[in-house]
């Protein structure tokens, strides 16, 4: 399937991997909805897409996501690239930082998905994100939100099929401004660590993991799974 004057939502948009998407998104002609929370940022990006449209919302308040909903109408693909990141292990974290970062991928994504249904036309597409790599000694909650979310996919595939597909796009550590309150020194460091250790000895480009997510959105039989883009990390670690 083309998205050649498709109707393409991005939450998430206007940053990283989102950002990715909507490069990818508009290069194949599709029509371009960008949302996020940072209206200026939002401003930038839409300067970069002709004729697409911004919405600037927090997209985990569900009411306020709605009301943006209903002026957006019927789209044919939405993306959500929303979610965090979590370091260290359940001794290491509070129960509340742990519980956070499972909320704030899984039950985030399902409250973003009973919105946004609804409005995806017959035949359209949900891809969300999880994510891949760490384990549950050093990436915690990350880890059971990432689980969480590529069970979350399966439901809904079998819940919505035959009108609607949903998939994840399964990430490793890459360099994106999610990082933004990390001191440069330790992001460096940190892909340096993921340079070594990927079996393909290098982290992605967002080029590479946003061509998943037009992968989800364009293969008309592919659906329940979670696309592992991590260079093979997930085999040696
Ligand atoms: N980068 C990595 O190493 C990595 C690895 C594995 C998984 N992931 C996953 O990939 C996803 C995207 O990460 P990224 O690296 O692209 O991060 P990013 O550069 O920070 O981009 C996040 C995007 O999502 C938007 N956003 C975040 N929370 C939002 C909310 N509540 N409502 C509306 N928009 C929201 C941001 O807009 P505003 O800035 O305006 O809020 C921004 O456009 C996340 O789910 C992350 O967990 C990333």
């Amino acid at each position: 399937m083309s998205l050649e004057n498709k109707t393409v939502l991005v939450i998430g948009g206007s940053s990283g991997i989102g950002r990715g998407v909507a490069d990818l998104t508009a290069a194949a002609g599709a029509r371009l909805i960008l949302v996020g929370r940072d209206a200026e940022k939002l401003v930038r990006v839409q300067k970069e897409f002709a004729d697409s449209r911004t919405f600037a919302v927090d997209a985990t308040d569900e009411k306020a996501l709605a009301r943006v909903m209903q002026s957006i109408g019927p789209v044919d693909h939405v993306v959500s690239t929303v979610g965090g990141a979590m370091g260290g292990g359940f001794m290491a974290n509070s129960v509340e930082a742990v519980s956070a970062a499972v909320d704030g991928k899984y039950l985030v994504a399902l409250r973003i998905a009973k919105v946004v249904v609804p409005y995806i036309r017959e035949a359209g597409s949900l891809t969300i994100t999880a994510g891949a790599g760490g384990r549950p000694h050093n990436a915690s909650g990350a880890v059971i939100g990432n689980c969480a979310t590529r069970l979350l996919v399966q439901g809904l595939a079998v819940e919505l099929a035959p009108s609607i597909r949903v998939n994840a796009v399964s990430p490793t550590w890459m360099d994106t401004p999610l990082w933004r309150d990390v001191p440069r020194e330790q992001v460096d460091e940190t892909k340096s660590y993921f340079d070594r250790t990927i079996p393909l000895k290098r982290t992605a480009t967002v080029g590479e993991v946003a061509s998943a997510y037009i992968y989800a959105m364009t293969n008309t039989f592919v659906t329940g799974q979670a696309l592992v883009v991590d260079g093979g990390l997930g085999l040696v670690q």
